[in-house]
């Protein structure tokens, strides 16, 4: 069973792919239109990619007693100035959102850790107790 803190955090980066899925699939739709055929296929490829990493963590939360929680579709931009905004834009999204996911690690080994120390303590209190 997960902690409800980290329920609300993989919810949360639920919803940062999601918005991931989104916003390439934007990308992809402008590129087309645009005629990049290959980076448009690039980035519709792209963002399925994305809904699949929301869908795995939907099912992580849920196969552990979790409930996942679909958040609402942000709209994101209809038209890019150029190739070389798209590209600059998806760079940006993709470190912001592996910087979420390093912090969404590190929550969980901490609490994992926590976890951890608190059960050797209640073993190590009921060996002292048994000694008495
Ligand atoms: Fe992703």
């Amino acid at each position: 069973m997960i902690s409800k803190k980290i329920e609300k955090l993989l919810n949360q980066q639920v919803a940062m792919e999601s918005d991931s899925s989104q916003f390439y699939l934007a990308m992809a739709s402008w590129a087309e239109r645009s005629g990049y055929n290959g980076v448009s296929a690039f980035l519709y490829r792209h963002s399925d990619e994305e809904r699949q990493h929301m869908l795995k963590l939907i099912k992580f939360v849920n196969e552990r007693g979790g409930v996942s929680q679909l958040p609402a579709l942000k709209s994101p931009p209809v038209n890019f100035k150029n190739v070389n905004e798209v590209f600059e834009q998806l760079l940006k999204h993709e470190v912001k959102v592996s910087e979420e996911i390093n912090k969404l690690v590190d929550n969980c080994l901490a609490e994992k850790i926590i976890r951890h120390i608190t059960s050797c303590n209640g073993t190590y209190r009921n060996k002292l107790k048994r000694n008495d």
